[in-house]
């Protein structure tokens, strides 16, 4: 089977190893810090178990996943992937830091893919020494179940590109939207302001957690309300991506809402810190 390459395994990127190795992937996962490869499999494993233990998995299927995805710790383990997928930490420096060194450890075939959800892939092309074989391939949390794929054309991008990161998408099982580099591409350009909005009218008292959340549920039919899923994405992103949109658009229409601000400052990062707008 061909071969996909999955750098960076917090959430998203664990999640996307995850799909790649169930639609039959061999998939290469590897982390700078090999203490997040191991916790990483290993949730996995447990919520794989679950799906089991509750009659919505197959056994064969968890054991197939399971078997797909092989831990490796150095970029030269890429040199036969087909696909590679930089999913690591929201830095400029730092992904451009990893993309060099996957564009230097793949076939100049590879198709490179970023899961940014808000940094410019124009500018992260610079990094690599293919910038035609460079592409947005942006994942939805939780990746397993949200259908979309958004993929995001930078300046240098192939149109060939384009279409094999469609096909790849669709060999996943999702559904592929092609969108130009812009800030925020158009998910987050549309979600952040939303979710900021939600925080300015929390901070203002116009409503509580639960009651705009609650507004928008049952009145605007989201599956979450902007809160509950600001903890579900982090606040930490949330405010990377307002950054990113206010410092692209030179548009004070997306500043980040100052308490958004505080929260991050205190370490109330949502879900994955046990609190947010929630206790977990
Ligand atoms: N990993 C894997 N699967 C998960 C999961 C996780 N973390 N969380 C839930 N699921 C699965 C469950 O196993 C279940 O699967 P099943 O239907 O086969 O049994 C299914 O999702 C539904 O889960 P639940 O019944 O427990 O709960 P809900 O029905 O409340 O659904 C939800 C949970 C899918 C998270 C739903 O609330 C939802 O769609 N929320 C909105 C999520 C969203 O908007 N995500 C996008 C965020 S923006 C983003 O990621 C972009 C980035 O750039 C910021």
């Amino acid at each position: 089977m061909p071969v996909v390459g999955v750098i960076g395994l917090g959430t998203m990127g664990s999640g996307i190893a995850q799909v790649a190795a169930h639609s039959g992937y061999t998939v290469l996962a590897m982390d700078m810090d090999e203490r997040i490869s191991k916790q990483s499999l290993a949730s996995m494993e447990k919520r794989l178990r679950d799906r089991v233990a509750s009659g919505k998995m197959k056994q064969e299927e968890l054991e197939g996943i399971l078997r797909n995805i092989n831990i490796v710790s150095s970029f030269q383990q890429f040199s036969r992937a087909e696909v590679v997928i930089e999913a690591v930490f929201e830095r400029v420096e730092i992904k451009k830091e990893v993309l060099q060194k996957i564009s230097d450890a793949v076939s100049e075939h590879a198709l490179i893919g970023s899961n940014t959800s808000s940094i410019s892939i124009t500018m992260l092309s610079g990094a690599v020494r293919q910038p035609g074989r460079f592409i947005g391939l942006h994942f939805f949390n939780p990746v397993p179940v949200m259908k979309l794929v958004e993929i995001v054309k930078g300046y240098s991008t192939s149109d060939e590109t384009v279409s094999s990161a469609k096909e790849f998408a669709i060999s996943l099982g999702k559904q592929p939207v092609v969108v130009s580099d812009f800030p925020g591409f158009v998910s987050n350009r549309v979600l952040m302001p939303m979710i900021n909005e939600a925080i300015f009218a929390l901070m203002e008292g116009v409503a509580g957690v639960e009651e705009i959340d609650t507004i928008m549920k049952l009145g605007m039919h989201h599956p979450m309300g902007p809160l509950e899923l600001a903890d579900l994405i982090g606040l930490d992103v949330c405010l990377d991506i307002m950054n990113s949109l206010y410092s692209g658009f030179r548009d004070p229409k997306y500043r980040p809402c100052p308490l958004l601000e505080k929260m991050v400052n205190a370490g109330l990062l949502g879900r994955k810190s046990g609190r947010g707008f929630y206790t977990y």
